[in-house]
Order: C-alpha cells, then sequence, then structure tokens
C-alpha cells in the first residue's frame, strides 16, 4: 500500500508486529463481528465473509442469515455463531416477525457489523440494509447488496461521528455514484476522494490496484493481489478481514482498513503462488492468510 499518508507495507506489518495478541487476552478484547448477508441460492457469500474474519483474528462472528440457509452457512466453520433471520418469498431477508426492538436485539453487544454479502435486491432485503446501518453506531462495513440498497439514496449515507467502510466494485460504485463504469474508471481517485469526504466515510474502490480513500481526502494505492481473485468470493473475503481489523484495531481505522486491503491481496498472491492463478478459489486465499500476516518486509 502507497499512500498520500505515507503509508507503505512496512507500515501495514507494523499494525500486526506492534501490537501482538497480549498474553493474557481473551476472546472479548478482538470484538464481536455481525455478518448480515445471504438469500437462498447466495449462502456462500456470508459463509465466505464470515471465514475470512473468523481467520482474520476476530474475537466472535455471527452470522445473521434467512432461516433456510442458516445450516449451510454454519457448516463454514463450528466456530461461527448463527443468528436465523425471518424470510420473503424468494429467500431473502424479511422484516417478517422482526419489530425494532428485535433488531436492536440482534445488534446489541456487537462490535462491528459487516451487511451485504449475498444479502439480494428482492422484497424487504434493500431496507433491512439500510435499518441495521441506521440502528447501529458501531463500525459497519458495507459491500454488494447493501451498497445498491443505497442506490439513488446516498443522502443517508453519512460516516460523520463514527467508522463507515464501502466495499464497491466499478459497478456498485456506478450504480452508487448514479455513473457509467466508464465513468467510475476514468477518474478512479478523483471520484473515491470527492465521494469519501462528501460522506466522511472510507471508501474502498476494487479493482486490480484498489484504491482506499479516507474521509479527509487522502488516498492509498493497493499493491498486493493478483488475477487470481477475478472469481466469485473474493470480495466476500476481503469484506470478512476488513470487518476483522476494524474489531480488532478500532482506534486506528486508516491503517485497519488499508492492512486489510493488503494482506487480501498478498494472501492471495501466496495462494497463486502455491497453486496457479486459474485454480485458486476465494476460500484458498483464506487458507494463505497465515502466509500473508506471517510476511515482513
Ligand atoms: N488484480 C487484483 N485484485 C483483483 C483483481 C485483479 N486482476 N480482480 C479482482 N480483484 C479483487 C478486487 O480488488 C476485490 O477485492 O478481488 C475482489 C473482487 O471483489 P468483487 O468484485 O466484489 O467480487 P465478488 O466477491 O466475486 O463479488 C461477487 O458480489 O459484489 C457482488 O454483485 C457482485 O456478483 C458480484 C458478487
Ligand atoms: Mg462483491
Amino acid at each position: 500500500v502507497v499512500s498520500a499518508s505515507g503509508f507503505t507495507w512496512s507500515g501495514a506489518s507494523k499494525v500486526l508486529a506492534e501490537r501482538p495478541r497480549d498474553v493474557n487476552s481473551n476472546k472479548g478484547k478482538f470484538g464481536h463481528v455481525l455478518v448480515v448477508g445471504g438469500c437462498y441460492g447466495k449462502a456462500g457469500a456470508p459463509a465466505m465473509a464470515s471465514l475470512a474474519c473468523l481467520r482474520a483474528g476476530a474475537g466472535l462472528v455471527t452470522a445473521a442469515v434467512p432461516k433456510s440457509i442458516l445450516d449451510s452457512v454454519a457448516r463454514i466453520a463450528p466456530e461461527l455463531m448463527m443468528a436465523p433471520l425471518a424470510e420473503g418469498a424468494k429467500g431473502e431477508v424479511s422484516f417478517k416477525n422482526l419489530d425494532g426492538a428485535k433488531l436492536d436485539a440482534l445488534v446489541a453487544k456487537i462490535s462491528v457489523v459487516a451487511v451485504g454479502p449475498g444479502l439480494s435486491t428482492e422484497g424487504d432485503a434493500p431496507a433491512f440494509a439500510r435499518q441495521i446501518v441506521e440502528k447501529t453506531g458501531v463500525p459497519v462495513v458495507i459491500d454488494a447488496d447493501a451498497l445498491n440498497a443505497f442506490a439513488g439514496k446516498t443522502e443517508l449515507l453519512n460516516g460523520e461521528g463514527r467508522v463507515m467502510v464501502l466495499t464497491p466494485h466499478p459497478g456498485e460504485m456506478a450504480r452508487l455514484a448514479g455513473m457509467t463504469v466508464r465513468e467510475v474508471e476514468a477518474d478512479r481517485v478523483g471520484l473515491a476522494r470527492r465521494f469519501a469526504t462528501t460522506h466522511k466515510l472510507t471508501l474502498v474502490l476494487k479493482g486490480w490496484r484498489t484504491l482506499i480513500a479516507h474521509p479527509d481526502g487522502s488516498i492509498a494505492v493497493n499493491t498486493s493481489g493478483n488475477p487470481a481473485m477475478a472469481k466469485g468470493g473474493s470480495g466476500d473475503i476481503l469484506t470478512g478481514i476488513v470487518a476483522a481489523m476494524l474489531a480488532q484495531f478500532p482506534k486506528d481505522v486508516a491503517r485497519a482498513v488499508e492492512t486489510a486491503v493488503y494482506l487480501h491481496g498478498l494472501a492471495a498472491d501466496f495462494a497463486a503462488r502455491a497453486m496457479d492463478e486459474h485454480t485458486v478459489l476465494a476460500t484458498d486465499t483464506v487458507t494463505h492468510l497465515s502466509d500473508a500476516f506471517r510476511y515482513r518486509v
């Protein structure tokens, strides 16, 4: 990662090297992440985000998903806790039987929320995503269909006084900004900076050389990663890693996000070296996260 603020990988490396887990620490110290998403047919997305989140060091991870996919999401890791959500006609999350009090209970005692992977755009799903973002004051990572839920409603995206991280790919960015993908790609830096400063949030604009735009307008460019990542699931993995880093380093948001993006790409670089850039699966990147965490420059 190279940034205007002087961030380098040795900086990201420091996040891990200077702050090893205290010998007398317990899981409470590393946060409780709630992953909200999934629909019938897209169980893998919240499962992969949750797996990556566990692997990247979060203390506890709970996945809140529609009932019909709960068992299949749970199978990704026995360490994962599950919260069943009611569902609508197409297997998407629904407000059925979920009043404000239950929504409050869902996000209580949570330190970071990651919303969006596999969420769907059907029925109540978009409104559900917006409610979750509004209900919780804790750091929130907004990805995939949760980003689509804010398209045309970007005035609701306000990171003032809280931590809000958006992780759009160019297509999601285009929908959010009301532009074409071509327009997004023509001025990635300018657009990312404008969006981040206007809405006072951290914007991770994905793709080759992912950009991280901070609320103060500073920009980092990621240097890790490879075409093995151009496969379904890669983005879901990143969402889990970002949430895990925010849970562990809540006071150092800029570094937490930059470190997450760098580690994600670096893990994929290790995976491509151990395997082949054609054969690497997003879940293989999770396996190689250990290599990325142990790497020091
Ligand atoms: N070089 C480096 N990094 C890459 C490359 C590349 N050539 N290609 C992809 N990546 C990285 C991106 O930077 C990002 O971190 O892989 C990740 C891809 O994320 P997404 O585009 O969100 O892809 P994915 O997880 O497959 O999304 C699946 O979710 O976002 C929704 O609707 C979307 O159908 C899509 C689904
Ligand atoms: Mg994605």
